[in-house]
């Protein structure tokens, strides 16, 4: 059964009301947590966007955004009119400054009220809203802001955005969201290491050869050109989801569920990361671009044609990436992410080692090492795969099967998006599953000396046709360790 945990009264508003993610994620996710009860009699959303709009255009505006991304079923035309009722607007220009005193007009007085910033816009603006809302006195002991990745573009860009916010709120009231830590698989894989006695002891390099985590999307940058092109798969990807995937899989087990005792184990996980500069950057990265596919009415543009001009941006990349600490020394982490990839497909595989040695014979088949399947998305699951006797009378023959817990079936409930789950967290002020400053500081760290290592020596962009596993040069990164990507069917 699903239990819902009561959140206090709060006001959510919402900066870049009317953007991209606000309608693809936040309104629905918001409207789900209202649909489930969740919202107190004077809770209510409020929308920032800099182009004028009316209080009833912005409803109109959820209004469509709910019809886009909730299935019909769950929408009831009476919850969904109770929900907009709750919807309010602003229209509040950051950079000249007007609308402040609009903002502090229609948030709730009482000073026991929530109040959430959550900055869904470009995060150079993050500085000026944060200024803009210290100066307006918008914050009070209870507001908290909530930051979207990627936050700045190197470490010193995060910085320069951290020490500003850090001016105005208090390091317990920021966010710092990576909506992959909402994943319904992600919260398993801590059930899994930490509420079972049985992966605890094999969980070391003794045991697992290596370690996979694959994000691939499908889909191409989505018209995010303008965002996708300065960022590239290495800051928009690597940096935060990637990275946050590998702590969790790392990390030593946190004395408690306190947001710090996990936070202080990921950032010595991420500080054990070997650093991968200069020559190694070549050897143990590929960067690649995904190519035009096909012609004439079935042909998929390549990303320099999506984008109109040409680019050296990388939609792909792999990395070969070593925790250097007790534990995982001799277990490498494969990562990999791209988009216009074969299929939509995040997840973690751990690989453990072969038996020591067989006691059957060579008639019995080849005995396949064990290997943890945790999948993200599509289809949320874990699956361990186990050698077991192929059933029937006759010989021995051995048999490689995936012992399968889909959640969808094994518990016929919806799961919930990332976002319904991390936006109420902020309300309860539980920051378990946001990025501490340090965290993000050393995440950074890691990434900056393998860009600057691709920039100073020019590492290729190896291209990739749309709808493949990526380059070649990333099943090579494999081999050349005689080892293979799990898609590979082995
Ligand atoms: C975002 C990236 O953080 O995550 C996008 O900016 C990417 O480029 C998206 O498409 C993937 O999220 P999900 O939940 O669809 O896997």
């Amino acid at each position: 059964m699903t239990r819902i945990i009561p959140v206090p009264p709060f006001d959510y508003v919402v900066f870049g009301g009317s953007g991209d993610l606000a309608k693809r994620k936040l309104l629905p996710a918001l409207f789900r947590r209202f649909a489930d009860g969740q919202f107190n009699d004077s809770s209510r959303v409020i929308g920032v966007s800099r182009t004028d709009i009316s209080r009833e255009d912005y409803r109109r505006i959820a209004a469509e955004s709910l019809s886009a991304h909730i299935p019909e079923a769950e929408r009831n035309a009476e919850v969904v009119n109770a929900f907009l009722a709750c919807v309010d607007h602003i229209t509040l220009d950051v950079t000249s400054g007007e609308g402040w005193e609009q903002l502090g007009a229609v948030l709730h007085s009482d000073a026991d009220h929530i109040r959430v910033f959550y900055l869904a816009v470009a995060p150079d603006l993050y500085g000026q809203i944060c200024l803009g809302l210290g100066r307006g006195g918008l914050v009070t002991p209870r507001s908290r802001v909530v930051l979207e990745k990627p936050l700045g573009y190197d470490l010193q860009s995060a910085e320069a955005i951290n020490a500003v916010v850090a001016g105005v709120f208090d390091e317990s009231q920021i966010y710092r969201i990576d909506h992959y830590l909402g994943k319904e698989t992600v919260q398993n894989l801590m059930a899994l290491r930490f509420a079972n006695a049985l992966f605890e002891p094999i969980w070391n390099s003794a045991h697992i050869d290596h370690v996979q985590i694959t994000v691939a999307e499908s889909i191409g940058m989505a018209g995010r050109a303008s965002y996708y092109d300065h960022a590239g798969a290495l800051r928009d990807m690597v940096q935060n989801h990637l990275l946050q995937l590998l702590c969790l899989v790392a990390i030593e087990p946190p004395a408690s569920s306190a947001a710090d005792a996990l936070r202080d184990e990921k950032l010595k996980v991420l500080h054990a990361l070997r650093p991968i500069e200069g020559e190694a950057a070549s050897r143990l990265t590929v960067r690649g671009q995904y190519r035009a596919v096909g012609a004439g009415s079935v042909s998929i543009p390549g990303y320099v044609e999506e984008l109109g001009r040409p680019s050296s941006t990388e939609t792909f990349v792999a990395i070969k990436a070593e925790v250097a600490n007790w534990r995982w020394a001799g277990t490498p982490f494969y990562l990999r992410t791209g988009k216009r990839m074969a299929k939509r497909v995040s997840e973690i595989v751990i690989q453990f080692r072969n038996i020591p040695h067989s006691m059957f014979e060579p008639s019995a088949g080849r005995i396949i090492a064990n290997r943890l399947v945790l999948r993200l998305q599509p289809d949320e699951a874990v699956q361990m795969f186990l050698m077991i006797k192929d059933p029937g009378p006759g010989g021995m023959r051995l048999r490689q099967v995936p012992l399968n817990l889909s959640f969808a079936e094994t518990f016929g409930v919806r799961q919930p998006d990332a976002y319904e789950r991390l936006l109420l967290d902020v309300v309860r002020g539980n920051q378990s599953l946001f990025m501490r400053r340090d965290e993000v500081a050393a995440a950074w760290s890691w990434i900056d000396p393998i860009r600057e290592s691709w920039e100073r020596s020019g590492e290729p962009l190896h291209g990739y046709i749309g709808g493949t596993w990526g380059p070649s040069a990333s099943i090579a990164l494999m081999e050349r360790d005689h080892r293979s990507w799990h898609d590979d069917g082995t």
